[in-house]
């Protein structure tokens, strides 16, 4: 028997939904704690998008009685869940047990009529409730409970760090404090769901299926939805159909390259959004760009999307990812805290640029962990090693195949703590070959790099291009000084212990201070800086009249 047992991790909330109301748990099944089955990516993301389809979104008046409503929803059949938010209004997410159900109040759903504007009568599950006689309705009621769809303020975060008692601690409660909550996860599945609606007005088979941070397990409240158009599964669906000797095709438009058809079918989609998509504003078309997309806020939900077509590969590295967060609990406490580290300092923004992001950061401590002895992460090689024919996945000539059942894959025999693990991370990148080395997760080894990228990290899947391609030169220098200093901070308190003993921020806290906020590590860490650093900060400040983007702390 081993002597360790596998680090549990509950992938985001996504794992929660194994044992969620209807569902019962694997725990539940097996009775056997510590061999919780995890799902597979593909089942979540089935459960998840079925779940969407029976939901919907109202606006409600801010003095709704709750009770009330819901016995008002329950005539159209019973409801399986429901939690309220506050965005701009009050909105409530319901989930019937039936999809009919959605039908039925539907059907008594009216398309408003305004004396001043006209409305588009696009029938949408996005709904908007009137109290009939509001003066009768304003009981004493109190206010309904609503759920926290934002992530923590800096001021909450440095609170919750100085209770923790450990450096460990203190990774667990920022992945606790910033992972994705189940109503979250809901909403983001939900607003995908009401955009397909959109889009199968036109394709009336195509899937909109979210992928990036919403659903690879490191999702931080706050962070972007990323989504695509799928058309695939019409051409799935006609196939299975065909028998006999003839061959039945749709006459098609063509166009000259795969690239022009995304950018006819999303530049449509994007006039959709823009001129009957409730509730979706500022669209943007962004065709010309590498990956053509289509940005808009969804401002009931509050989510930033990026809309693109075609990108399974995308939502392939999404399920490795998934893989990764799901095999052992310090994966995602390490990124999730990087992450921070990285947006804390400038390192990482919100606005495309030269900046790192946090994909290529993922991807790096994915690469530390599999560089551990014995290694906490297997390669990517390795996982698809150990799979099975119905994992195999060629995508694009891509070979994507890996292992999908993460129950099959050898728990790392690995014991470090958090701890350790994050001052070796800040060491590891801050004395790391960048010059003449790639990261690279596939084979767990650095490489010689093949151009002359500052920061060279292999896409996992299409093998000859680089993730972090847009990285310059000077944002690699300030991640690898920060990098250096970090380490640096982390192995002075450890000759200090000086946990209990002060007030100052300490550990994973002092660590994500701007930097010149008075703490002692950091001052004395900037006594070490060269002096001409500082001169020509100075410098640059005085030329400049711009903004300093470095003094921008919030979390994206
Ligand atoms: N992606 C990629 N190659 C890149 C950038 C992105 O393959 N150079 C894919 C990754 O699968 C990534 C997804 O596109 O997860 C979404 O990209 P992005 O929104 O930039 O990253 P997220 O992982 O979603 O992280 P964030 O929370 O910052 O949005
Ligand atoms: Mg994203």
């Amino acid at each position: 028997p081993r002597s360790f047992s596998r680090h549990l991790s509950c992938p985001g909330t996504i794992a929660a939904s194994v044992g969620s109301e209807e569902q019962p748990s694997a725990v539940a099944e097996t009775g056997i704690e510590d061999k919780t089955l995890q799902k597979k990516f593909s089942e979540v993301q089935k459960e998840r998008r079925e779940q969407a389809q029976r939901t919907v979104l109202i606006h409600c008046p801010n003095n709704i009685n709750e009770k009330k409503f819901l016995k008002y929803l329950s005539q159209h059949g019973p409801v399986n869940n429901h939690f309220f938010y506050e965005s701009f209004g009050l909105f409530a997410v319901v989930e019937f047990c039936q999809k009919d159900s959605i039908n039925s109040l539907q059907n008594g759903t009216h398309t408003p009529t305004q004396s001043t504007e006209a409305a588009i009568p696009f029938k949408s599950r996005f709904l908007n409730l009137r109290l009939k006689n509001p003066s009768s309705q304003v009981s004493a009621q109190p206010f309904v409970r609503t759920t926290n769809q934002s992530p923590p303020s800096s001021k909450k975060l440095f609170e919750l760090l100085s209770y923790a008692e450990s450096i460990e601690e203190q990774l667990n409660t920022l992945l606790q404090a910033f992972q994705l909550t189940e109503e979250n996860v809901r909403l983001r599945h939900l607003t995908c769901s009401l955009i397909e609606d959109i889009a199968a007005a036109y394709f009336p088979s195509c899937v909109i299926r979210p992928f990036g941070s919403s659903v690879n397990t490191f999702g931080k409240l706050g962070c972007d939805l990323d989504m695509f158009l799928d058309l695939d599964e019409t051409g799935k669906l006609d196939v299975h159909k065909n028998t006999g000797n003839f061959l039945m095709e749709f006459k098609v438009k063509n166009v000259p390259s795969e690239r022009i058809a995304t950018q006819k079918i999303l530049s449509v989609i994007g006039e959709c959004l823009d001129n009957f998509g409730p509730g979706c504003v500022g669209v943007q078309k962004i065709l010309n760009a590498r990956c053509p997309l289509v940005r808009f806020s969804h401002q009931a939900s509050g989510f930033q999307c990026d809309l693109t077509a075609n990108n399974s590969i995308a939502l392939k590295s999404s399920e490795l990812l998934y893989i990764y967060g799901s095999l052992d609990s310090r994966v995602r406490a390490l990124v999730f805290s990087v992450r921070c580290w990285a947006r804390a300092h400038s390192l990482t923004s919100s606005i495309p640029g030269a900046w790192i992001t946090n994909f290529s950061l993922t991807v790096m401590v994915i690469f530390f962990l599999q560089r551990r002895s014995p290694p906490i992460l297997p390669t990517l090689d390795s996982l698809k090693s150990i799979a099975d024919a119905e994992d195999r996945c060629i995508l694009e000539g891509n070979n994507c195949t890996f292992i999908q059942d993460v129950n099959k894959i050898q728990p790392s025999g690995n014991t470090e703590t958090l701890e350790l693990l994050i001052k070796e991370f800040f060491e590891y990148f801050g004395n790391f070959a960048f010059n003449k080395n790639s990261i690279n997760i596939r084979q767990g080894r650095e490489q010689n790099k093949p151009d002359s990228s500052p920061l060279y990290i292999q896409n996992p899947f299409e093998t000859s291009l680089n993730i972090s391609k847009n990285v310059s030169q000077n944002q690699l220098q300030k991640f690898v000084e920060l990098a250096r200093d970090s380490a640096w901070i982390l192995e002075q308190e450890d000759k200090n212990q000086p946990f209990s003993s002060s007030r100052q921020p300490w550990g994973l806290a002092a660590l994500l201070l701007p930097p010149g906020s008075g703490h002692t590590s950091l001052s004395r860490q900037k006594k070490k800086k060269p002096m001409s650093e500082k001169v020509k900060g100075l410098l640059a400040s005085i030329k400049s009249n711009s903004p300093d983007r470095s003094t921008d702390t919030s979390g994206k």
